[in-house]
């Protein structure tokens, strides 16, 4: 048994926040509260005790959007790789696209994606599977199969899906199935060749922009057709004003619409991105500071349901070259949650409770994975987390086989030191 006595214990699902003792047994949680006293523990209290104080508890992290890139492009990460950096981050459960290559569009890839994960056995990974064939946006895939095989969801995220019909009967098919339809919104012809957000900033360095319409614009066609089927609409990485106007309507009206926000877009802005490094290109952009501050708000009351890192590696190589021929994309795995602790936790722009609400039980509950809860009976997946562990960001330090990151070497504040799943301890950081 494992006796973790004296943490700050956060458990959004159980409206816990406070010092605590919490034992585990059998992978998965026994019991939790002030002070268990060993008369009351099975054996006794014969358990491995390790000493929290000065820490906080909470479940592991659910990340609802990850690229692992296996199969077909190893170079940039593999489902071993990623797994690797997922504990690091504190994240033990994760669902990863679909954009891969081939596509993940049929069941025997999604019982390769869910097998390699399983014997990586670090993090749980559940795979995503493509909305359309291909992910050409013409025909859907065979989605009840593909739930069946353990996708759980549908997403042609890295496209948006141009064709509104397609959209519609997505959402009407994966009904059947009961997962979400995960929508990366960005008509592309509002966006063109874009690279970064469109306006004073593009201007500045020369570069083509994206007007944040081209995500609002099918985020709003999406929710709509959300209302008129009924379906389960999820919007991916929003990082626009005009979406969180669709998505609050939607809300507002009853649907079944949810939405995340990726850190970046909540830390960074377009005055940030310097012309001379493409770890700052990502899809959708990073937004003027006024829809910034939109996101951010969002999060705090809710509309906006959760965090995602939108973990999306690429190679050195990729990388380096100038900023309009880089691919799109952020590393962000092993840096998500300090970052967040560094930028908006401790500057008091976001509560811890919210963080891992937002990180771990509605992620869970939205994707119906077995995750996201310290219950008693609850998977034992956990993490450990040291507010003031300080740790400079560098390529050396990650498990990842790409270190994109556009906080790469920015010392941040606030790293997970232990990392459970099912009760076993799969990572410590050492000094
Ligand atoms: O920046 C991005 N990179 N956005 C996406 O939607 C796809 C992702 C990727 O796969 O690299």
């Amino acid at each position: 048994m494992l006796w973790l006595k004296n943490a700050h214990v956060i458990d959004p699902a159980q409206g816990i926040s406070g010092i605590m003792d919490v034992a585990v047994q059998g992978g998965r949680v026994l019991t939790l509260g002030q002070g268990i006293a060993a008369a009351g523990l099975p054996d006794g209290g014969e358990a491995e005790v390790t000493d929290c104080a000065g820490k906080y508890l909470f479940p592991g992290l659910v990340d609802a959007h990850v690229h692992l890139r296996e199969p077909g492009q190893e170079e940039k990460e593999d489902i071993s790789s990623g797994s690797r950096a997922a504990v690091r981050g504190g994240v033990t459960s994760l669902i990863c696209m679909a954009n891969t290559s081939p596509v993940i569009d049929s069941q025997a890839l999604v019982a390769f994606v869910a097998e390699r994960g399983r014997r990586a056995a670090l993090a749980r990974i559940y795979p995503m599977a493509a909305v359309t064939k291909g992910m050409r946006g013409e025909e859907l895939t065979e989605m009840a199969e593909l739930a069946a095989s353990g996708a759980k969801g549908f997403s042609d995220d890295g496209r948006g899906i141009q064709n509104g019909e397609i959209m519609r009967l997505a959402l009407e098919y994966a009904k059947l199935t009961g997962c979400p339809v995960v929508s990366h919104c960005e008509d592309e012809f509002l966006a063109g060749k874009g690279v970064m957000r469109r306006g004073p900033a593009s201007a500045a360095h020369g570069l083509t922009g994206v007007p944040a319409a081209a995500e609002s614009v099918m985020a709003a066609r999406d929710v709509l057709l959300a209302g008129e089927t009924g379906g389960r609409l999820h919007l991916a990485h929003v990082s626009a004003k005009g979406t969180l106007a669709a998505l609050r309507a939607g809300k507002a009206a009853g649907w079944d619409v949810t939405a995340e926000v990726n850190p970046h877009h909540l830390i960074l802005t377009d005055e940030d991105v310097p012309l001379t490094n493409s770890d700052f290109k990502v899809n959708p952009p990073l937004p003027s500071a006024e829809d910034r501050d939109a996101l951010l708000a969002a999060l705090a009351d809710g509309a906006i349901d959760m965090l995602a890192s939108d973990h999306a590696p690429h190679t050195w190589e990729e990388k380096a070259c100038p900023f309009e021929e880089a691919p799109f994309g952020m590393a962000a795995l092993e840096t998500a949650l300090a970052a967040l602790w560094t930028y908006l936790v401790r500057p008091g722009k976001l509560t811890a409770e919210r963080l891992i609400d937002a990180y771990a039980r509605r992620p869970a509950e939205r994707f119906a994975l077995a995750a996201g809860t310290l219950k008693p009976g609850a998977p034992a997946d956990m993490v450990l987390f040291d507010p003031d562990w300080e740790e400079t960001v560098t390529a050396e330090s990650m498990a990842s086989k790409s270190a994109n990151t556009p906080f790469l070497g920015r010392k941040l504040r606030g790293y997970p030191v232990k990392t459970w799943v099912g009760g076993h301890l799969i990572f410590e950081r050492r000094a």
